[in-house]
């Protein structure tokens, strides 16, 4: 069917109670494998593209490929910009025809933050497209900060409150102790912090950097009003562990297709899995 706005999905899923998988993609293997764990599950599912992702394949590649894949499945699908930095980004992606944008105006000051947000939210509204905005800083794991370092720059739930009254943003993201890439120790959620955003905003909520979250933590999120997680560091994992595989068993291996074919299985089973855990 049609690509459709993300806020289709986060509506459902605000029903149902369960957050719907947004996976990032980068080539056309990583879109299939997306879209085919999501017909195999029967459920919808988000397909994101980072800015990094857009200037590796092409804009138009990622929305042809997406689009194609879209249309020819069962279950509806959204196309989504994830951490777009700037209004000019997201304007380009909206041209282009993606259903959903993130202005992630994290890194700025809080007014500054929600002027932005306003800004794309104008445009979104007049043209159906969804809008997730970011509040506290997510980092990566690689950032070499200490523990209260890190709690400093969680999400602070009366600014939440505050922020969502000023945009309504259609989903927020939120710092609570994930990080993007891979953990070196197991992460830990503050899920009151969760609780308590969520009790003041009414918003469907957004889990960034969740490969490698264990999964009773993931649950609880869901349990939580968490209605979308990101996922790239897994799918990524997976992708390259099977090239490294094939490759190794057949170090002369010289057709793209015999690493790619069974590099895309392996990527729609962890896709498969994690939309079956979102389900909480
Ligand atoms: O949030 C970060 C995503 O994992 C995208 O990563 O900027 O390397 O494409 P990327
Ligand atoms: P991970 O790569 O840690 O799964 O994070 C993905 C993400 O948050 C994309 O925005
Ligand atoms: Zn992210």
């Amino acid at each position: 069917m049609p690509l459709v706005p993300m806020k289709e999905l986060l509506d459902r899923a605000e029903q149902g109670k369960y957050a719907v998988g947004a996976f990032n993609c980068n080539n056309m293997e990583i879109v299939q494998a997306i879209i085919t764990a999501a017909t195999k599950e029967n459920s919808p599912v988000i397909v994101q593209a980072s800015q990094g992702a857009i200037k590796y394949a092409g804009i138009d590649y990622i929305v042809a490929l997406t689009r194609l894949a879209a249309e020819a499945a069962p279950v509806p699908v959204a196309l989504h910009l994830d951490h777009g930095t700037s209004f000019e980004q997201v304007m380009l992606c909206i041209a282009k025809g993606f259903t959903s944008v993130m202005i992630d105006g994290s890194k700025l000051p809080l007014e500054e933050n929600i002027k932005l947000t306003n800004r794309v939210l104008d445009v979104a509204r007049a043209t159906g497209v969804t809008v997730e905005a970011e509040l506290g800083k997510i980092g990566g794991t690689e950032d070499d900060i200490t523990v209260s370092e890190k709690e400093a720059q969680y999400t602070d739930p009366e600014e939440a409150a505050y922020f969502v009254e000023k945009t309504g943003a259609d989903a927020l993201a939120i710092a609570i102790g994930t990080a993007h890439g891979q953990y070196k120790g197991e992460p830990k959620l503050d899920l009151e912090r969760l609780e308590k955003i969520r009790s003041l905003t009414n918003v469907p909520i957004v889990l960034h950097g969740s490969s490698g979250v264990p999964d009773e933590a993931i649950r609880e999120a869901v349990k939580r009003g968490v209605r979308k997680v990101n996922i790239d560091t897994n799918v990524r994992e997976a992708f390259m562990a099977e090239v490294k595989r094939v490759l190794t068993a057949n170090p002369n291996e010289i057709d793209p297709r015999k690493t790619l074919g069974p590099a895309r299985e392996a990527m729609t089973e962890i896709v498969r899995e994690k939309i079956r855990l979102f389900r909480g």
